[in-house]
């Protein structure tokens, strides 16, 4: 990781989020580190809204995977917000059926958690760091 932000506060974040939806053609796969409360979900809520999904991101805490379908996009047909939080194994995962979303084309694929999954996450994800930084409301962002 080379790049930092800080982000100033849940504005930041969501823009952040926003702009990197913009950069997104498909078969990305960005799998977020950092604290609970540190923002994971917050910079999820930013890119769904930069891939024009109208339905609120939340933390899918009971789903474990939660697909939104992109209407308006010429190659993102879906965002894959996955939460492996609660998850005790990948084979948890896998019985899910994530590889389907690991090898499709027109989806970006989101992780929290991605530490407990590790030994499954394709090679080609981006790794992202959050954490607290000085104030409450920042936020220090590691590419
Ligand atoms: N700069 C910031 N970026 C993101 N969230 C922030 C920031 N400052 C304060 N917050 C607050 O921190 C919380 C982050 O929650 P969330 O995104 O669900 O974290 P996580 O998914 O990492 O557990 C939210 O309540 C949000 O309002
Ligand atoms: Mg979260």
């Amino acid at each position: 990781m080379e790049k930092k932000i800080i982000l100033k506060d849940l504005k930041d974040t969501i823009e952040l989020g926003k702009s990197l939806a913009l950069k997104c053609s498909g078969k990305e796969i960005f799998a977020v580190s950092g604290p609970l409360g540190s923002g994971k979900t917050s910079l999820v809520q930013g890119i769904s809204l930069g891939l024009g999904i109208k339905a609120k991101v939340n933390s899918p805490t009971f789903n474990i995977i939660k697909v939104y379908p992109v209407d308006n996009h010429n190659t993102i047909k879906e965002l894959v917000h996955i939460d492996a939080y609660r998850l005790k194994s990948s084979e948890e995962l896998l019985s899910l059926g994530v590889e389907e979303f690991f090898l499709a084309n027109d989806n970006l694929v989101y992780i929290e958690w991605p530490e407990k999954i590790k030994d499954i996450i394709p090679r080609r994800a981006k790794n992202i760091k959050i954490d607290y930084y000085k104030k409450n409301t920042e936020r220090i962002i590691s590419f």
